[in-house]
């Protein structure tokens, strides 16, 4: 499983690319506006830490002018991977963005099967469902996850199931158990998959019983 993290936080991404957990990055314009800076400043240096795909989303919502705004993003970087809103438009970008670009794309905004399926046949690399503001509704968000996972394998489909929204550690552990290929997460939910209080308090015997040794081993 890749882990990807949704940030635009340069810090952040230098920490944890260094501690060898970044795969990739995902960003949208609501990071873009929590990290204070410019689209391009900002996203051509995440290009210059980490070596894989790089998620910038285009704002246009017309198909033309998503073009045109998928072209100044590839020009970033090699490793940019467009983003793009799951809408008809945003479809039909994402088949031209592939196609006659040759770059990866990311559909984003998926909140159902259909969706994901319709993404798939428009040759997305990514297919970005948002299981976190799912569950806030009150549904399952993982379920949305099982059910793209079937509906790809059932056909083949390439397209990669790149769990977003992530807002918790279990969230990231059922993903896994689902197979969904990427997870995107904060920096802060990353971090917190190495926590467990028994290793906090086993290490701690350990560290407790070696003083008393009065060794040291190097
Ligand atoms: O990966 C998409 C993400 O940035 C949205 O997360 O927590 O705003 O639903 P959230």
């Amino acid at each position: 499983m890749k882990f990807f993290v949704d940030t635009a936080d340069i810090k952040e991404i230098r920490e944890l690319h260094d501690l060898g957990l970044v795969d990739g990055v995902t960003t949208n314009p609501s990071l873009i506006l929590k990290s204070g800076g410019n689209i391009t400043d900002v996203t051509k240096e995440i290009c210059s830490i980490v070596e894989g795909p790089v998620s910038a989303e285009v704002v246009a919502t017309e198909y033309g002018q998503m073009i045109k705004e998928a072209e100044v993003l590839a020009k970033i970087a090699d490793n940019i991977c467009i983003k793009v809103p799951l809408t008809l438009d945003g479809l039909k970008a994402c088949r031209t963005i592939r196609t006659s670009m040759n770059r990866l794309v990311n559909v984003t905004l998926c909140f159902s099967a259909n969706q994901a399926l319709l993404a798939a046949k428009a040759g997305a690399t990514f297919i970005s469902p948002f299981v976190g503001r799912i569950d806030d509704t009150g549904s399952d968000g993982m379920e949305l996850i099982a059910e793209i996972r079937q509906i790809y394998d059932n056909y083949d489909f390439p397209t990669e199931i790149l769990t977003a929204s992530v807002r918790t550690v279990n969230h990231v552990k059922q993903a896994a158990l689902i197979g969904a290929d990427v997870v995107t997460a904060p920096p802060a939910t990353l971090k917190a998959l190495v926590s467990h209080p028994l290793t906090d308090k086993g290490l701690a015997q350990f560290l407790a019983d070696w003083a008393k040794t009065g060794q040291k081993i190097a």
